[in-house]
């Protein structure tokens, strides 16, 4: 029996009662109780009443092409958008489509990831209703060599996309998170290539953003993390979804055709440590001390040291404000 088809017959507001819930999916009685253990497994609070029935603890607002199309407007002819209850992870997937040939702009978005993944080899945890979690498939005329500012056009389109939903003070941190103004993470980018040096390439942008974070959650990451309802974002997800689509559509052509530079001055303007002290930890375990300058046209970090400048690439580097 499908879990998530009980979930959605569920609401917060009143009971529904077993019977009514089985009679409504074809099933047994005995399969609602149990679809609403795995409920449970999922991280879904489900309120059972003796008499009454089955109501949700908080409202879930599922992810609904229809909506996503409406709020996506005239750009909705870039993308093709496939949702998914569960999938390992919507990188994955599509990166697997990539290879089998699909065309750009085919979108995949989750409810919930199994095995959802972060930048360093790091995993991604959302949970069920809670984060947007989605990936789009792109192709470039240009090679992998002068993809180097994507990450970072990709996050700018991010934050542009949550000023136009009212949300405030949202900073970028180099190269790919989305951070609150005090360094709180609210979410990540992973951006995966396929391609050759000379072009064309074939993108996978993974975009993961915290709507809410359980205590939980919160308690069993090893950063300090946000979510965007602490920025006043109480809105849902397909309107995120749909905001973030349409900025995408209008940077990643204007990123084919002039790159990174042109958008350098606006990424730099939301810099959570523009001109700040910070330090670099590099995958050998040494740590550089400097500040962070900002970034060059390349994407680079432009980062001063007590040698001199340093330009610094995504790679495996991983940038912290100094202590
Ligand atoms: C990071 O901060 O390290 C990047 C996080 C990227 C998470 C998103 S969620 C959707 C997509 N699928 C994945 O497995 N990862 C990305």
């Amino acid at each position: 029996m499908d879990t998530y088809a009980l979930l959605r017959l569920l609401n917060a507001d009143e009971f529904r009662p077993g019977p009514e819930l089985a009679e409504a999916l074809g099933v047994s009685r005995a399969s609602v109780s149990l679809a609403l253990k795995s409920a449970a497994e999922l991280g879904v609070e489900v309120h059972t009443v003796k008499g009454r029935g089955y109501r949700l603890a908080r409202p879930i607002a599922w992810l609904d092409e229809a909506q996503v199309a409406q709020g996506l407007g005239p750009s909705v002819r870039y993308f093709d958008l496939k949702l998914f209850d569960e999938i390992d992870s919507t990188n994955t997937a599509l990166l697997t489509e990539a290879h089998r040939g699909a065309p750009a702009g085919l979108v995949y978005a989750a409810e919930r990831q199994t095995s959802g993944r972060g930048r360093r080899g790091r995993s991604w945890q959302g949970e069920l209703g809670d984060a947007l979690m989605f990936s789009l498939l792109w192709r470039f005329g240009l090679g992998v060599a002068d993809l180097s500012g994507l990450s970072l056009a990709v996050g700018l389109a991010v934050a542009r996309a949550l000023e136009g939903l009212g949300v405030v003070d949202v900073r970028l941190k180099w190269p790919n998170d989305i951070v609150t103004s005090v360094g709180a993470k609210l979410g990540g980018i992973l951006i995966e290539v396929a391609g050759e040096a000379h072009g064309p390439s074939s993108v996978v942008i993974g975009i993961g953003l915290n709507l809410h974070l359980s205590e939980q959650l919160r308690g069993g990451l090893d950063q300090a993390a946000e979510s965007l309802a602490l920025l006043g974002y109480s809105g849902d997800r397909n309107r995120l979804l749909a905001a973030v689509l349409a900025e995408l559509a209008q940077l990643l052509p204007a990123f084919e055709q002039q790159g990174f530079a042109p958008l350098l001055p606006d990424w730099e303007a939301r810099h959570a440590m523009q001109g700040a002290p910070a330090r670099l930890l590099q995958p050998n375990g040494e740590v550089l001390e400097g500040t962070a300058l900002g970034v060059a046209p390349d994407g680079a970090l432009r980062f001063a040291t007590a040698q001199g400048e340093r330009r610094v690439h995504a790679g495996e580097v991983s940038l912290r404000r100094a202590l």
